[in-house]
């Protein structure tokens, strides 16, 4: 049975581990909706970052992982679109605590700050981990909805 469809996408210099991520995917079961950049021609990551985060609030796509050098140009991107919680995670935990904390729906990394075993660990923590809801959720709710009273 087919898991969730992760949405994928990366500029020129993420794309050599978006591709090594999305055979991951395939091989996890996860539909794969790969919006490239498929070369290491030099492109322009803002149009990657936007297009994943339209697959995941059009409903295309459950989650994102989005990769460029450094990963933040990509969360910035994605976090434009007020559906999208987009964490910039450089290891396992920051990836598992943006889920149970944040209920991140973007992953951002980024290729030339973790080595490819980091980046893997990063996505197994994101895709496996459940939000907490609970504590978070006005938190969570609140940065959808600025106006909310704040919590104590
Ligand atoms: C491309 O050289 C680089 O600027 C881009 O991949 C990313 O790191 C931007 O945030």
């Amino acid at each position: 049975m087919l898991r969730e469809t992760i949405a994928i996408g990366a500029d020129h210099a993420g794309y050599a581990l978006k591709a090594v991520l999305a055979a991951d995917l395939g091989k996890m079961g996860y539909g794969v909706l790969d919006l490239g950049t498929n070369s290491e021609v030099s492109v322009d990551y803002p149009d990657f970052g936007f297009a994943v985060a339209d697959a995941v609030t059009s409903g295309r796509a459950e989650r994102g992982i989005l990769v460029c050098g450094t990963g933040i140009g990509m969360a910035i991107a994605a976090n434009r679109d007020p559906g999208i919680r987009a964490a910039l995670c450089t290891g396992g935990l920051m990836a598992r605590l943006a889920r149970e904390h944040n209920d991140a729906n973007v992953l951002a990394l980024g290729s030339r700050i973790i080595g490819v075993e980091v980046a893997r660990e990063c996505v197994r923590q994101f895709l496996s981990t459940s939000y907490g809801g609970g504590r978070h959720a006005d938190r969570v709710a609140k940065l959808s909805h600025p106006e909310i009273e704040a919590v104590e």
